[in-house]
C-alpha cells in the first residue's frame, strides 16, 4: 500500500484502504498507537498496592502497577531474562514482586530487578537495572500511558479537555461496570460510529419522536473534539425536526419522560419519580423542562455532586467527546459512559471496545470493585435497543468497506468530528 493514496484527500474523501489494509493498520500501530497517551485502566482498578493492570495495543503490552500509595508504575510487560510476557489481564501481585513464572527472577513493583537465580552464572547484570519503563500519566481517574519519551505531557496532550470536562469531576466518579466485547470492524469505524448524531434518523429512528438529532453542535478542540447541546444547540423538549410536526402534534412530558429514560441507568429510578410528579402535577408559569432542570439539581446536590458548575442545559444533555484517538462517550453529570476503541490484536477488521460505566458514589456507600466482563462475540449480551442497532451496523460497514469503490465522502456539518479525527490520523501517520 502506498501511504499517500490512504490519506485523506484535500476535498474530505476517505480512501477505504484506511479501514482494511493491514500496511496502513501497521503503520497505525508505528506512528499513532506508539506515541499517543492511551487509557490503561480507571485508578480505582489499581487502588492498593501491588495492584495491576496489563493494557495492550497490538503487539504490545504494558503493565501498570500501584508501586506505592503515592505512585503508579508502567513497564514493557516483558522479563529481561528470555522475554516473558509478566503478567496479564488485572490483578494482585503477591509478596511485592513481580516474579516471572519462567526462571523466577523477581522485579520489584517500581520495576527494579532484585533477584536473578543463580546470578554468578551470569555475566554480570549491572547494579540498577531495571523493567523498561513506560509513560505513565493520570486525568480524570484513569491511568494513561504513552509509549513516546518524546511525546507532549499529558495535560498538554488533553488540552482544552481538562479545563471544559472539569465540572464532571470524573475523577471523583466509580466504576460501576466495566463490559468489553469484540466488534467485526476496524477501530476506526467504531469510533466514526459514535463520533456523530447523523445516523440517529438512519440507525435509531424510533429515537426521532423524543429528541432533535438535528440541532446538535459540533466542534473541534486540539486534537479532540465534541458534540451535543452546545450552547448554540439547547436542549428542547421537541420531536426531530425531520418528522414534520407542530407543536400540537405532540406531547412535552411524553417528550421528557423518553429522553430521561434514555439517558440511561445511573439516578433513573430518582429521575423517573421527578418526572412523574412533574407531569403529574402541572405548574404555571415554569416550563416543563427548566422545572425538570431545577428538580434534577436538587437530585444532584442531595448525591453529593457538585451542580454550581453545570448550566441548566447540561443537566438535561450530554457532552459527547472524543478523547483523541479512540476514547469517547457521553458525559452526564453524576455519570459518564466512556468507551476505549482499539484494533483485536494486530486486526484492521476487528475492534475491541472496553465500555465504563461510571457514577457519583453516594456519600455513605464504602468503595467496591467492579468485576471486568469480557464477551467475546457482541451478540451475548443485550447492549440495549440503541447499542445493539449501532453495533449490527458494524459488520456491514466492514464488508462494504472492502468492496471496491470510490473513497467515502463525509457530511461536512455533522460528520466535521469524524473528518477532524483522520486528519489529526493523518498527522501523526506522515510524521516520520
Ligand atoms: S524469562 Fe523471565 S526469568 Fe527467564
Ligand atoms: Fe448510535
Amino acid at each position: 500500500m502506498d501511504l499517500e493514496s490512504a490519506l485523506v484527500t484535500g476535498a474530505g474523501v476517505l480512501p477505504r484502504a484506511r479501514y482494511t489494509s493491514p500496511d496502513f493498520a501497521a503503520l497505525e500501530f508505528e506512528r499513532l498507537w506508539g506515541r499517543v497517551w492511551q487509557v490503561a485502566c480507571r485508578e480505582e482498578e489499581v487502588a492498593d498496592v501491588g495492584d495491576y493492570c496489563e493494557y495492550t495495543i497490538g503487539d504490545e503490552s504494558v503493565l501498570v502497577v500501584r508501586s506505592s500509595s503515592e505512585q503508579l508504575s508502567a513497564f514493557h510487560n516483558t522479563c529481561l531474562h528470555r522475554g516473558t510476557r509478566l503478567a496479564e489481564g488485572a490483578g494482585h501481585l503477591e509478596e511485592g514482586s513481580i516474579r516471572c513464572r519462567f526462571h523466577a527472577w523477581r522485579y520489584d513493583l517500581g520495576g527494579a530487578l532484585v533477584e536473578v537465580v543463580d546470578a554468578e552464572e551470569f555475566d554480570p547484570i549491572p547494579e540498577g537495572t531495571r523493567l523498561g519503563a513506560v509513560r505513565v500519566g493520570r486525568w480524570g481517574g484513569f491511568v494513561w500511558i504513552c509509549l513516546d519519551a518524546g511525546a507532549p505531557a499529558l495535560l498538554d496532550y488533553l488540552a482544552p479537555l481538562p479545563e471544559l470536562l472539569a465540572p464532571y469531576r470524573l475523577e471523583r466518579m466509580r466504576l460501576r461496570a466495566h463490559l468489553s466485547t469484540v466488534l467485526p470492524a476496524n477501530w476506526k469505524v467504531v469510533v466514526d460510529a459514535f463520533n456523530e448524531g447523523y445516523h440517529v434518523q438512519g440507525t435509531h429512528p424510533q429515537l426521532l419522536a423524543s429528541t432533535d438529532d438535528v440541532h446538535l453542535a459540533y466542534e473541534q478542540l486540539g486534537l479532540h473534539a465534541h458534540y451535543g447541546r452546545l450552547p448554540e444547540a439547547r436542549r428542547t423538549l421537541t420531536p426531530s425536526p425531520r418528522l414534520g410536526l407542530g407543536p400540537g402534534d405532540y406531547d412535552e412530558g411524553e417528550i421528557l419522560e423518553s429522553f430521561v429514560t434514555g439517558l440511561g441507568g445511573v439516578f433513573l429510578e430518582e429521575e423517573r419519580a421527578v418526572v412523574a410528579e412533574i407531569r403529574s402535577t402541572p405548574a404555571a408559569g415554569e416550563p416543563m423542562l427548566a422545572r425538570y432542570q431545577r428538580r434534577r439539581r436538587e437530585l444532584l446536590e442531595r448525591r453529593g455532586v457538585p451542580v454550581e458548575a453545570f448550566s441548566d442545559d447540561q443537566l438535561t444533555s450530554a457532552d459527547d467527546v472524543l478523547f483523541f484517538p479512540n476514547l469517547l462517550g457521553p458525559l452526564y453529570p453524576g455519570s459518564a459512559v466512556v468507551f476505549r476503541v482499539r484494533p483485536d490484536g494486530t486486526s484492521p477488521d476487528r475492534a475491541v471496545k472496553d465500555t465504563w460505566i461510571l457514577e457519583w458514589p453516594r456519600p455513605d456507600e464504602p468503595p467496591r470493585r467492579a468485576r471486568r466482563r469480557f464477551y467475546p462475540d457482541w451478540t451475548e449480551r443485550d447492549w440495549g435497543l440503541i447499542t445493539n442497532q449501532d453495533y449490527a451496523n458494524m459488520a456491514p460497514v466492514q464488508a462494504g468497506l472492502k468492496a471496491r469503490g470510490p473513497g467515502i465522502r463525509l457530511n461536512r456539518r455533522q460528520e466535521a468530528n469524524v473528518l477532524h479525527m483522520h486528519r489529526t490520523i493523518d498527522r501523526y501517520l506522515t510524521t516520520p
